[in-house]
C-alpha cells in the first residue's frame, strides 16, 4: 500500500475520534476513495453529511466498521461485531466477509432495528463495509463504533482520491478535518452486493472485486440486477445513488470514443476547434494514425491495465477538468468484467458532464 498510518500521528487520529464523538464530520482515506465520516449512531451528525454533500436524504449511506484490537486481525469473528447492525447474516455472507474483508466490498443486509433510518434513506436494509486502509482502520478502532461515510465529494461529482481533492471539494463551504492517507490505491468505489433478499446475492455497483473473482474464491454466484428482471423490487427508492445515470461527473464535457473513431466523437461538438484532451492507451503508439482533425489535441496516456486505470481514473478526470479543456475524450474501455467498474463510472461521468451537470444530476 502506498500509504500507512505513520502519515497521521496518534494525536491527529485522537482528535478525529473526538470530532466524531462530538457529532462532527471527519474526512478519511480508504483504499477506494476518501470518505466523509460521521458517527452512525448520531442522527444530527448524519444530517450534516447530507447537507455538506447536497445529497438527497433518501440516498442511503454505508456504515464502516473495523474489528476491535482484541481480535486477531487475520481471524476476525465478525458475527458479534455485525450483530448490532445487521440481521440474518447467512453462512454465504460470512464466507464473503471472511474472504474479502477488510477490503473494497460492501454488503447490504436487513438492518437491525437500532440502525437509524436517517442513514438507510428510510429503507429496512443497511450497507456495511470494513475498509482496508490502515488510517481508516485505526480511526474506526479507536472510535469503537460505526462510521457512515459517503465519498467525500459534492453530490454527483467526481469522487476524491487524495486529501487535497477533498479540501478542494469543500473549500469555503465547510471547515473540515481531513486525515491524509496519500493517494487511494483502488481508485473507484467499493463493489456493492445486496444480500438482503436472503436467497440471491445481487450486484448493485461494480467495483474492483468482480462476480467472477467472488465465484472463484467462494463458489457464490452473484446475479446482475438484469438477470432478475421478473422479481425486481418495485419500490422506486434509489437504492444506489451511483446508479443514477449521471454521476461522478466533471464540469468539462466528457465523451468516449470507439477504437479509431475519434472524429465520430468530435462530430457531436462541431464548434470545438481547439483544446481537446484525448486519453490514449499507453499500449498504443499514438493517435496520429487516426488522422488528427484541425483541433489542437493533447494526448494523455492512460493505463491499459484495468486496475491501474481505475486507480488513476478520478485523478485524471479531476486534473483534466482543472486544465480548461473544451472537451475531454476517453477511449471506450474494452469488453470484460474486469473493466465493468470503470466502464460504469465513465459512462455516468459522460452523461453528467458539462457545465450544466448539476441540473442534470438533480433531475
Ligand atoms: O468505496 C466506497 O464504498 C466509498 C468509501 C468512502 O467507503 N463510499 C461510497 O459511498 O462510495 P457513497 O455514499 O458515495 O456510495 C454508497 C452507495 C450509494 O450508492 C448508496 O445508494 C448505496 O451505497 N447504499 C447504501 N446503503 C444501501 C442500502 N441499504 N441498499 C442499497 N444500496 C445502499
Ligand atoms: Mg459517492
Amino acid at each position: 500500500m502506498s500509504s500507512d498510518s505513520s502519515l497521521q500521528s496518534a494525536a491527529v487520529i485522537n482528535e478525529a475520534v473526538q470530532t466524531l464523538r462530538d457529532g462532527g464530520l471527519v474526512a478519511f482515506p480508504t483504499e477506494t476513495v476518501y470518505g466523509l465520516g460521521a458517527d452512525a449512531k448520531n442522527s444530527e451528525a448524519i444530517k450534516k453529511i447530507f447537507v455538506a454533500k447536497g445529497r438527497p436524504s433518501n440516498h442511503p449511506l454505508i456504515v464502516h466498521l473495523a474489528a476491535p484490537d482484541r481480535f486477531d486481525q487475520t481471524h476476525v469473528d465478525w458475527v458479534p461485531i455485525l450483530s448490532s447492525w445487521a440481521r440474518d447474516v447467512s453462512e454465504e455472507a460470512l464466507k464473503l466477509i471472511n474472504t474479502f474483508w477488510p477490503g473494497p466490498l460492501t454488503l447490504v443486509f436487513k438492518k437491525d432495528k437500532s440502525v437509524l433510518t436517517d442513514l438507510t434513506g428510510g429503507q429496512d436494509t443497511v450497507a456495511i463495509r470494513a475498509p482496508a486502509h490502515p488510517i481508516a482502520q485505526e480511526l474506526l478502532r479507536k472510535f469503537k463504533g460505526g462510521v457512515v461515510a459517503p465519498s467525500a465529494n459534492r453530490f454527483g461529482k467526481v469522487s476524491p482520491t487524495s486529501a487535497s481533492d477533498v479540501r478542494h471539494e469543500f473549500e469555503g463551504m465547510l471547515d473540515l478535518m481531513i486525515l491524509d492517507g496519500g493517494d487511494c490505491e483502488v481508485g473507484i468505489e467499493s463493489t456493492i452486493i445486496d444480500l438482503s433478499s436472503g436467497d440471491k446475492a445481487i450486484l448493485l455497483r461494480p467495483g474492483a472485486i468482480t462476480p467472477s473473482e467472488i465465484f472463484a474464491k467462494t463458489g457464490i454466484k452473484v446475479y446482475l440486477p438484469g438477470d432478475l428482471k421478473a422479481n425486481e423490487p418495485t419500490e422506486d427508492l434509489p437504492k444506489v445513488s451511483g446508479s443514477l445515470k449521471a454521476h461522478y461527473a466533471p464540469t468539462t464535457p466528457l465523451r468516449l470514443y470507439a477504437p479509431g473513431r475519434i472524429l465520430d466523437a468530435l462530430s457531436e461538438f462541431p464548434d470545438i476547434k481547439s483544446r481537446v484532451a484525448v486519453a490514449v492507451w499507453d499500449s498504443e503508439s499514438s493517435l496520429s494514425e487516426d488522422g488528427h482533425p484541425s483541433a489542437h489535441f493533447e494526448e494523455v496516456e492512460v493505463p491499459s491495465d484495468s486496475s491501474a486505470f481505475a486507480s488513476r481514473l478520478y485523478r485524471s478526470l479531476r486534473d483534466l477538468d482543472q486544465q480548461g479543456w473544451d472537451l475531454i475524450l476517453f477511449p471506450e474501455p474494452p469488453a470484460g468484467e474486469e473493466w465493468d467498474g470503470v466502464r460504469d463510472r465513465l459512462q455516468r461521468a459522460c452523461f453528467g458532464s458539462g457545465p450544466s451537470s448539476s441540473s442534470h444530476v438533480s433531475s
